[in-house]
């Protein structure tokens, strides 16, 4: 991976989470240093794993202090430059079962922050757990309160939704599943690509997504990881237009959740 970045060196890295098992000091250490090779910005954003699930004390009052202590302070970054906003969203929370959540508060706040965001930037949201379900993964359950995040998100033209979470890259979009006749918007999921705990096609396979913007397209390779040839060498590539954006609002965002 480390080499990967360094010979392509893109403009940003993003990190879904989890970065841990088990949200141990060590662990959080071990991910800090692999980071910290990382010659080029970094936004990352927390999983439930690295929330304790065994120490009960931190998990109910402090589910984030080992994370914070030992990784970073932030746990929702912001990435800025001319072209791109790439805005974190931490979905894990102390009771973590296996869907994450966002809070209204917090939609709002994104919700503020990308509508302030000139024309013409693409943007991004970055969120540990999946806002669409996966194909051939068994359940179909979401992030709580993924309808309104979706609503909210192309509401304020949002172009592009990653996420982690279930170690399987599938790529969809927000009208498939909510469909509202908007411009739709593009969620990629990335599998696992430093860990062996790969699902379904990619059962102990490492992969990771390049992706390429221009004025007018936005390019999605995958990539998995070959044995044999000690690479990351591309397996499908999927091209999308960027959208031309209509006017929005934040108006329909105080009624109650749905
Ligand atoms: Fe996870």
């Amino acid at each position: 991976m480390l080499d990967f970045v360094e010979e392509r060196r893109p403009d940003v890295v993003v990190i879904s989470g989890d970065l841990t098992l088990r949200a141990r000091p060590e662990q959080f250490r071990e991910a800090r240093a692999f980071v910290d090779r990382i010659p080029v910005p970094v936004v990352v954003v927390p999983g439930n794993h690295d929330v304790p699930l065994f120490r009960f004390w931190e998990r109910a009052f402090a589910p984030f202090a080992a994370y914070r202590r030992h990784f970073a302070a932030e746990l929702e970054p912001v990435y800025r430059d001319d072209g791109l906003c790439i805005v974190g969203i931490n979905t894990a929370y102390n009771w973590t079962h296996k869907s994450g959540r966002i809070t209204r508060r917090r939609l709002r706040e994104v919700g503020e922050l990308l509508a302030a965001v000139p024309d013409g930037v693409f943007k991004v949201v970055v969120a540990h757990h999946h806002l669409i379900p996966p194909p051939n993964f068994g359940t179909q359950s979401v992030l709580a309160n993924a309808r309104e995040a979706i609503d909210l998100f192309s509401t304020v033209g949002v172009d592009l939704i990653l996420s982690g979470h279930h170690h399987q890259a599938f790529i969809g979009n927000s009208e498939e599943f909510y469909p509202q006749g908007r411009p739709p918007v593009v969620i990629v999921h990335s599998g696992t690509t430093t860990s062996d705990r790969g699902r379904a096609g990619e059962r102990e396979r490492n992969s990771c997504n390049w992706i390429a913007l221009d004025d007018r397209s936005m390019v999605v390779s995958h990539y998995r990881w070959h044995e044999e040839g000690g690479r990351f060498a591309e397996h499908s590539r999927h091209w999308y237009p960027r959208q031309e954006r209509v006017p929005y609002t934040l108006d329909g965002l105080d009624g109650p959740p749905r």
